[in-house]
């Protein structure tokens, strides 16, 4: 139980959320602690879906801002708070909405296809959003000769390309954790540790996606490693799902893959690491901050998402 400055946050916590009828989204990312009091925990798509269809009055979103505005426009009339507005995505601002205006007008008739780690605004310019989660399975439920525009993750839409064959043209933003991780240290690893499996999260650079045993998004890792039978993995994505992975399987041993400055401990997401269980206290007490959205704006950007949640639907994803 985490006690300071006289309060029993998780117990306030737990009081508050009753009271309030509130409930906490918490992403893969965050600390064990958060992850462990949260209502559900889940990967961007589990969490929209979990979003667009609950109880509660309020959603207190334990992530980044990007996911915070994902669940507003999926649950408009809900009171959708963020412990901290700072708890950016390096991913989301590589695209601003000026740029990708000029980099649709230069690739004209192409299906605009947006990752969820996007700003609102870039969702309005967007046809379709998807997550790491259905990105594949999105692209392959569009007619084959369709031209696609894909933003804003360069790692995430090479992958995807080479998947599906299909014409993408690619943004070229990236994220600056999973951009981080050091080939030459996780081939060390594993020569060190040559029964563990590596597993890549798809943000990460071709190198260290060529010597992954098994690629996917988060909730795909986690996934893998319940089903797969090795003992031991090497875990190329933010070490936070390691949390996860020993709840379901604490006999078998996960390595966080090293970063390639190995001063700096670059492989959390500082983002996502604003969020505190003390953040998260006073985000319900005081009922703040809040996720605010236009309408217009809202309602032009919830087009795109609920695309993504139908075909994801009709897929069973
Ligand atoms: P997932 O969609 O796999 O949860 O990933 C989210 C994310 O922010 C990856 O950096
Ligand atoms: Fe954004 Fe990367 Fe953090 Fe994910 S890990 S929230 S993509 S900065």
């Amino acid at each position: 139980m985490k006690k300071n400055d006289n309060i029993d946050y998780i117990s306030e916590i737990t009081r508050l959320k009753k009271k309030k009828n509130a409930i906490i989204l918490a992403h893969y990312y965050q600390t064990g602690e958060i992850q462990d009091i949260a209502d559900f925990v889940g990967d961007s798509l589990a969490l929209s879906q979990k979003a667009a269809s609950n109880d509660a009055d309020i959603i207190l979103f334990a992530g980044v801002k990007f996911m915070a505005e994902t669940a507003k426009i999926l649950s408009p009339q809900k009171k959708v708070l963020l412990p901290d507005l700072n708890a950016g995505c390096s991913l989301a601002d590589s695209c601003t909405a000026e740029d990708f205006k000029k980099f649709i007008a230069a690739n004209p008739g192409r299906t605009v296809i947006s990752y969820v780690n996007t700003n609102t605004d870039i969702k309005v310019l967007s046809d379709i959003v998807c997550t790491s989660s259905n990105a594949v399975q999105i692209i392959e439920s569009l007619p084959v000769r369709e031209k696609i525009i894909f933003a804003p993750d360069r790692n995430l839409g090479n992958y995807i390309v080479n998947k599906t064959g299909r014409d993408i043209a690619v943004w070229d933003g990236a994220c600056h954790v999973h951009e981080e991780f050091s080939l030459e240290a996780i081939l060390k690893l594993k020569e060190e540790n040559t029964e563990a499996k590596v597993i890549v999260h798809p943000e990460c650079e071709l190198p260290v996606r060529m010597i992954a045993d098994f690629i996917g998004s988060t909730s795909a890792l986690l996934e893998f490693t319940r089903k797969d039978d090795s003992k031991s993995y090497i875990v190329a994505t933010e070490p936070g799902i390691i949390h996860q992975m020993k709840k379901a399987n604490p006999l078998k041993s996960y390595i966080a893959a090293p970063p390639k400055d190995s001063t700096c401990g670059c492989s959390e997401c500082n983002f996502m690491k604003l969020v505190t269980i003390r953040k998260i206290y006073n985000c319900l007490r005081d009922e703040k901050p809040e996720i605010l959205i236009n309408r217009d704006v809202l309602l032009k950007a919830q087009k795109p998402i609920v695309r993504m949640m139908e075909i994801s639907e009709k897929l069973g994803l």
